[in-house]
């Protein structure tokens, strides 16, 4: 008998992707989804932990479920993701409404629990990332977007001291080469014309193919082979993986687009040490020379964390002076937050008004250099992507070659095509324009 699913995601885009290869997995026992979340069968959680009160967050969300089915049958209750891995057992005490803790190397899980759920509670948070990529590799994936993710990489041997994602996902692990290329070819055959690779370190990757070592950059090149695929991107890298092979990805691939997140958290190498970043300033400004040289197109986002333990006036203007050498055009920033069981947590805190004020000192910059460079683009034409239509509204998105949201007017047969649209108006986020007439597809 078919049964209903609410999947309720959090966190980064490799959640979003674990959301959907869950569903992938689950509908083959007859679950499926529903977007009324009052009237579920099983509710999902899909956690993150990297910031702030997350535990508390996931708390919070239960108590709110809880009231949504006071009067109803109570759905099966999972909590996954990240909160689930570094809880675990503590949580099914705390909060007797959970039923079932899985943790993101125990997917592969899923159904059988499903399954054999007989009200009992169970906690799944075994490091079993080749049982898992072996199980989903017999599973579809069944994205049918425009754009689609597809996880290359799982997981961190670098331990920054202020991030728990090496204790939530575990040591860094590579697909095998030759399943994620089936997997892409999957998606193709479905629709997909744009594919970001990913990975919590994604140009860590690296696969032991016969004694040669495959990298990103072999991904990239195998994937510039589909016709039907337009555009290629990846996230999220560190720069300490930027390797030469994949900077000249940059000069080879067409459709590898010319827009790098690359995360430098700090503009001060005191920091950076402190924080156990293993990259300098200048190795930065190296990599973002050596790929401006090789197309000048080339645009950074970054994130930045202010207010690290130990950052004095002088290291956060050395952040701010990295903004005047790389014109970030899109930055992810926030105060840092200590995070139980990373080596800063027990770090001593430097003043909380003195963070909010650095923050939005830091913020100001990135969304003005935002702003400027979505204003620079307003009469020009240029090429998006055509993702969709917008819900109840005569509008399509799509987003152009530095991912940045595009609102135009257009038609349905511009969805899945690389469309010119002629920019008239844009904000902090958003470009806004249309069509332009008689200029084909790609
Ligand atoms: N692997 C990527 C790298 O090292 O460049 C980053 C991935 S991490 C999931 C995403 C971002 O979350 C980090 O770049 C960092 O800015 C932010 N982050 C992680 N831990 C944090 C913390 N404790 N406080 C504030 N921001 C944090
Ligand atoms: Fe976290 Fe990225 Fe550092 Fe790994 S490299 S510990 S994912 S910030
Ligand atoms: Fe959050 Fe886990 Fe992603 S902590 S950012 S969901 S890897």
């Amino acid at each position: 008998m078919s049964k209903k699913v609410f999947i309720k995601t959090f966190g980064c885009q490799m959640n979003e992707y674990d959301s959907n290869r869950i569903y992938d997995s689950i509908k083959n026992i007859g679950y499926f989804k529903t977007k009324d979340q009052s009237n579920a069968d099983c509710y999902i959680l899909n956690t993150c932990h990297i910031r702030d009160k997350a535990k508390e967050k996931v708390y919070h969300e239960i108590g709110r479920i809880k009231k949504l089915y006071e009067k109803k049958n109570k759905p099966i209750m999972i909590v996954a993701g990240c909160v689930a891995q570094a809880e675990n057992q503590e949580m099914l005490n705390r909060e007797s409404y959970i039923d079932l803790i899985i943790g993101p190397q125990s997917y592969h899980k899923i159904n059988s629990l499903l399954e054999t759920f007989e009200g009992n509670k169970i906690e799944e948070t075994e490091f079993d990332s080749v049982s898992k990529f072996r199980y989903f590799d017999n599973i579809q994936n069944d994205s049918s977007k425009v754009s689609s993710f597809l996880t290359i990489q799982e997981g961190c041997d670098k331990f920054c001291h202020f991030c728990v994602v090496p204790y939530t996902r575990g040591p860094e692990y590579s697909r095998p080469f030759k399943k994620i290329i089936k997997e892409a070819e999957a998606l193709i055959k479905n629709g997909s014309r744009e594919i970001t690779l990913l990975g919590q370190n994604v140009n860590a990757y690296s696969y032991n193919d016969c004694n040669k070592e495959l990298r990103i950059s072999n991904l990239i090149s195998e994937l510039e082979k589909y016709n039907e695929l337009k555009r290629i991107r990846y996230t999220t890298s560190h720069p300490i993986d930027m390797t030469e092979d994949l900077i000249e990805c940059y000069s080879t691939s067409k459709k590898l687009m010319p827009f790098v997140h690359l995360p430098v958290q700090s503009g001060s190498d005191k920091i950076l040490k402190l924080m156990n970043r293993k990259h300098k300033i200048q190795d930065y400004l190296d990599i973002h020379d050596k790929l401006k040289k090789i197309n000048i197109e080339i645009k950074f986002s970054s994130d930045f964390i202010v207010g690290y333990p130990g950052e004095t006036e002088a290291d956060f203007k050395d952040t701010l002076n990295l903004l005047e050498k790389i014109d970030f055009i899109n930055s992810y920033s926030f105060i840092f937050s200590p995070r139980p069981g990373t080596r800063a947590a027990s770090l001593e805190l430097i003043d909380k008004e003195i963070s909010k004020h650095r923050l939005e000192i830091l913020q100001e910059k990135l969304f003005n250099n935002q702003i400027k460079f979505n204003k620079s683009m307003e009469g020009s034409l240029i090429e998006v992507l055509a993702e969709n239509k917008l819900n109840q509204q005569d509008k399509f998105f799509g987003r152009n070659k530095f991912l940045t949201p595009v609102i135009f007017d257009g038609y349905n047969e511009n969805i899945g095509k690389v469309v010119k649209i002629r920019i008239e108006n844009s904000n902090q986020n958003t470009l806004f324009g249309k069509v332009e007439k008689n200029m084909k597809a790609a």
